[in-house]
């Protein structure tokens, strides 16, 4: 069994970089940049903080294009300007000795209609989704072929805007049911142009953003430039993203040598596939697929010590922690993490207090709160 003192050492992630300790802060939105989406003073001093304890830090998710924003006061991306906030946020996670990456996005059917000129919300296809905690139920307009060259070129734009500022890497979040989840559905894809219908096809726009993002890490980066990507492995759909296919993106992912997989999942120990299949975790059904090929993340209540040695144990190279993160800066000098938020601790644990108010308002995390 894995104890916490091994979490505490270095970790070789490529032949260039090695990390600090196993651990990884998860991406997380903060709902605190400006109202023109440039990086917070308190971002920075959040980030900050959390740098010492992780290997490497994930920021929350940056749009890669204006209609791409999947929250309210989310870091942009898509525009020089960002470049002065960026660089400031890079400098301030890698103070701290952990690596910086930038987690690049777009929302798609989930993006934020609020803040988008004429409310143009768009996606692979024209299919309702679903309201969630975070954005309205809406039926998103469908990319032409020129706008999913636009977008792909875009992901590779925001790249070189990271590369610019200082950042180790970039995640690219193929997560969540957002624009590149959009594309690899059979529920919310159904083009019946080159970019839809088989899987092949379905997996064509994820491949395309690793191939740019590659294409300008090459030309602007050195080799060990970080390019990782981050997956959902199935939907709730019933005729939805099925397990099988995203082990099909992974074996396509694996080719492309990307930097890192990292897995999104509720409970990482246990969350197994839902239609049908057995109840092998997935962490343990995808180490042994991926074997050690590229390193391995995932996220999911790894909220204890002994549930992140565990997830080493059961085939993780590295764990990416969320929530305890958030209500506990400091990680290794704490024996307990607990999940609890207050008002008056805000500023000791350098939480934005919007983000604070977000969390509390939103009701749907796993924190608890105290005065
Ligand atoms: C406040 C908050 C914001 C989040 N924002 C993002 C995000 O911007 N991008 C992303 O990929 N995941 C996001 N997530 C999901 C986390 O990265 C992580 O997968 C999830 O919280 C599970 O890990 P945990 O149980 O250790 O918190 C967010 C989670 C939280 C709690």
């Amino acid at each position: 069994m894995k104890t916490k003192l091994q979490l505490q050492q270095k970790y070789s992630l490529n032949a260039s970089v090695t990390l600090q300790n196993h651990l990884i802060m998860a991406p997380m939105t903060t709902w605190s940049s400006h109202e023109d989406q440039t990086v917070s003073t308190a971002e920075i001093e959040y980030y900050g903080a959390r740098a010492k304890s992780v290997g490497m830090v994930i920021t929350g998710s940056s749009h890669v294009q204006e209609n791409g924003v999947g929250f309210a006061n989310e870091l942009g991306a898509y525009d020089d300007r960002f470049l002065p906030g960026l660089t400031e946020l890079a400098k301030a996670i890698k103070s701290g000795g952990a690596k910086a990456i930038l987690q690049l996005n777009h929302a798609g059917n989930k993006a934020l209609p609020k803040f988008i000129a004429d409310a143009d919300v768009v996606s692979s296809s024209s299919v309702f989704a679903p309201e969630t905690p975070f954005a309205p139920g809406q039926i998103p307009r469908s990319l032409t072929e020129s706008e999913i060259l636009h977008v792909i070129e875009d992901f590779g734009e925001a790249t070189k805007r990271a590369i610019e500022a200082g950042f180790n890497g970039v995640e690219i979040h193929g997560a969540h049911g957002f624009l590149i989840q959009n594309f690899l559905s059979p529920h919310y894809n159904q083009r019946t142009d080159s970019w839809g219908g088989n899987l092949e096809n379905r997996l064509r726009f994820a491949i395309a953003i690793v191939d740019e993002v590659k294409k300008i890490a090459k030309k602007y980066a050195d080799p060990s430039f970080i390019i990782g990507y981050r997956i959902s492995l199935e939907e709730r759909e019933a005729d939805g993203l099925r397990l099988t296919d995203t082990e099909t993106l992974i074996e396509h992912l694996i080719a492309k040598k990307v930097g890192y997989l990292h897995l999104s999942l509720g409970d990482a120990l246990t969350d197994h596939e839902h239609s049908g299949g057995n109840n092998e975790p997935f962490i343990q059904r995808i180490s042994k697929l991926v074997d050690h090929r590229v390193p391995l993340i995932a996220a999911g209540s790894l909220n204890t010590f002994d549930r992140m040695a565990s997830a080493l144990d059961n085939g993780l190279d590295l764990v990416a922690v969320g929530h305890s993160l958030v209500a506990n800066p400091d990680l290794f000098s704490q024996k307990e993490l607990p999940l609890t938020l207050s008002k008056r601790t805000i500023n000791s644990i350098h939480l934005p207090k919007k983000m604070f108010e977000t969390i509390k308002k939103l009701g749907v995390f796993a924190f608890t709160f105290s005065d």
